[in-house]
């Protein structure tokens, strides 16, 4: 009886406990937090710091409404990617200043955070749009804070690099022809003559636009902003100060005329690799990946890096992130985002192992994997 009784105890002890769902990874299902309620991190990027994973992203709330931002930044901690601790809001919209840039129902997406070592500040950088500008708005917000969780605090928004031309600006693309000069696009698709409006020269004295987002620091602790700019239709990749709170004037025009959002980039082996979508609104598309030795490129595309059923609509998702797993070698997970603008608040999140084939990229469908697949494609 008593060896029945130590069995049970055994069995108990042993196997997984159900209140714990979260041994693997399933993309596009509710993914819920320490408080039992789904994570609320829309278009967002993790930061691994001091042994743990922060995860920040937008946080929306129900119906068509919450595509604005009602809010604020919401960040998550972890320390097995799995389990996600609530950690509140890090930064918050404004609810009482109506000229506030970020004012209540303005547009704060694509937050993404990094640490400066020398300042000992966490420096957040957001695309805004201001409430109620359909997104004319295109700047860069950024907010500090001293402790990882936040606060964070609102330091100003602004369109980069005002003043200063890309690398590799052409002679002739210094002017914006007469006709484009004050033309007002409303974002999404240019005729045929992208190259001809210039929209880099439309837009040197006042900033260039910068629309989705994303950081990145490299090994020597440059930090980097990539954005969507010149109407969408030419990525930019910008050095930030040694403070990464402003833009340092360095910048390249890359993909140009390609219309690529939704940026997102990594480092393994010395070469960076890229990963972006199409432009069509909150409507999934296929993803495109490059590949360049600088970061300063030549870049060099390397097609949709998604293959299998749903590769043409990224797995019906768009691209976040490229988080790197710690303490493995070469193991990437790349993050995406199952809009659901109808009712924002249920968007899901599509985390999928980057996996290196040769020269290429390539992300496949799972319905439910773990981190021992990095083992494997190292073995
Ligand atoms: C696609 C972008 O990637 C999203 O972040 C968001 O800006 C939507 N467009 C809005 O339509």
């Amino acid at each position: 009886m008593k060896k029945i009784i130590l069995l049970v105890l055994f069995f108990f002890v042993c196997s997984p406990s159900p209140s714990d769902p979260y041994s693997a990874f399933r993309p596009g299902e509710l993914w819920l937090d320490d408080n039992g309620v789904h994570i609320n991190a829309h278009g967002g990027g993790i930061l691994w710091h001091d042994g743990a994973y922060y995860w920040f992203g937008e946080h929306k709330i129900e119906g068509r409404k919450g595509n604005a931002a009602w809010v604020g930044v919401h960040v998550y901690s972890s320390t097995d990617l799995y389990h996600w601790r609530d950690e509140g809001i890090a930064l918050s919209v404004i609810k009482d200043d109506t000229t506030h840039d970020l004012r209540e129902e303005c547009v704060l997406e694509r937050p993404k955070v990094i640490y400066n070592a020398s300042t000992k500040q966490f420096v957040m950088w957001f695309h805004l749009e201001f409430k109620g500008t359909n997104y004319r708005t295109a700047r860069s917000g950024v907010a500090v804070a001293s402790h990882v969780t936040g606060p964070y605090s609102y330091v100003r928004s602004f369109r980069p690099n005002a003043g200063f031309w890309p690398k590799n600006i052409e002679e002739q693309q210094k002017e914006a022809p007469e006709k484009y000069r004050d033309h007002d696009y409303s974002g999404g698709s240019l005729p045929d003559e992208t190259e001809k409006l210039n929209i880099c020269a439309r837009d040197f004295a006042g900033g260039q636009m910068a629309r989705d987002q994303t950081l990145f620091v490299d090994d020597d602790g440059s930090a980097y902003h990539l954005y969507a700019s010149e109407e969408n239709s030419t990525l930019h990749i910008s050095k930030l100060t040694d403070d990464y709170l402003s833009y340092s004037g360095e910048y390249l025009r890359v993909f140009s005329g390609r219309f690529m959002e939704a940026p997102a980039i990594c480092k393994r082996d010395g070469k960076y690799y890229f990963i972006g979508s199409g432009c069509t609104g909150w409507a999934p598309n296929a993803a495109r990946s490059a590949v360049a030795e600088s970061i300063w490129g030549p870049w060099r595309e390397l097609g949709n890096p998604c293959v299998g059923e749903s590769a043409e609509v990224t797995f019906h998702s768009q691209s976040t992130f490229i988080l790197p797993v710690q303490g493995k070698r070469d193991a990437f997970i790349f993050m995406a985002d199952r809009w659901t603008p109808d009712n924002a608040i249920d968007g899901r999140y599509i985390w999928l192992p980057l996996l290196f084939r040769g020269d290429r990229i390539e992300l496949e469908w799972l319905d439910e994997w773990d981190l021992s697949v990095f083992s494997r494609q190292n073995e």
